[in-house]
């Protein structure tokens, strides 16, 4: 079943383009470095496919979910024309059938979720890595609000170091930064931004 919140994704990716371009997020290439050279990365809501692909031509094996089905069949696309294999599965994060402890790398940029969903989606995160896997999340912080560059709208969708902080408290700790940074990524996000980043390690 479709909810209003694919729909209002599903209208976006409608237009013509790339919302946040084809290009990966920065944050997430200026982690490449620490990638495993090989194994499995999941980037959830994955959107049109730009950090999916990516991870892909990083020479992972990746699997994306994302609700919004406009979106899949453009990562679809865009994986096809970079020529890279991508699993990029058209589904509701909390209807899918998570893998346990599948993953080298997971994935999550800007998916701004409402608690008690942001808990139970990093849990699932979490639980999906394999011991010894890389967590990298970025996302908007509450000064975020009303700078009008990206982001969603309300304050309560905005994550803080101490959110982030208590759901991954199973993880190693790596780096967990909150900044200011100048983001272009297609027309959807763009112009000074405030933000964090989370990079952290499952125990092995
Ligand atoms: C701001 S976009 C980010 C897209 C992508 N991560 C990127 O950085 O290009 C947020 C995405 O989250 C997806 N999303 C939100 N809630 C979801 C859910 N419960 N299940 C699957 N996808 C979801 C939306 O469909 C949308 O594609």
């Amino acid at each position: 079943m479709t909810s209003s919140a694919d729909r209002f994704w599903d209208e976006r990716y409608s237009q013509p383009g790339y919302l946040y371009g084809t290009e990966p997020n920065a944050f997430l290439r200026g982690q490449a470095w620490r990638f495993p050279a090989t194994g499995a990365a999941l980037s959830v809501a994955d959107g049109e496919g730009r950090n999916g692909v990516f991870l892909a031509e990083s020479g992972l094996a990746v699997t994306t979910v994302d609700g919004a089905a406009v979106g899949v069949e453009k990562a679809r696309a865009l994986a096809r024309q970079r020529g890279v294999d991508l699993r990029a599965e058209h589904a509701d994060l909390f209807a899918w059938d998570w893998p346990e402890a599948a993953f080298d790398l997971a994935v999550s940029i800007f998916l701004h979720l409402p608690e008690p969903q942001r808990q139970l989606l990093h849990r699932h995160l979490v639980r999906a890595l394999k011991p010894g896997g890389l967590l990298l999340l970025q996302a908007y912080r509450p000064d975020q609000i009303g700078r009008g560059t990206g982001g969603p709208p309300d304050r309560a969708l905005t994550y803080t170091a101490d959110l982030l902080s208590a759901d991954f408290a199973g993880l190693q700790r790596i780096e967990l930064l909150e900044g200011e940074a100048w983001i272009e990524e297609g027309s959807g996000h763009r112009g000074m931004s405030a933000v964090i980043q989370l990079v952290a390690r499952k125990p092995g």
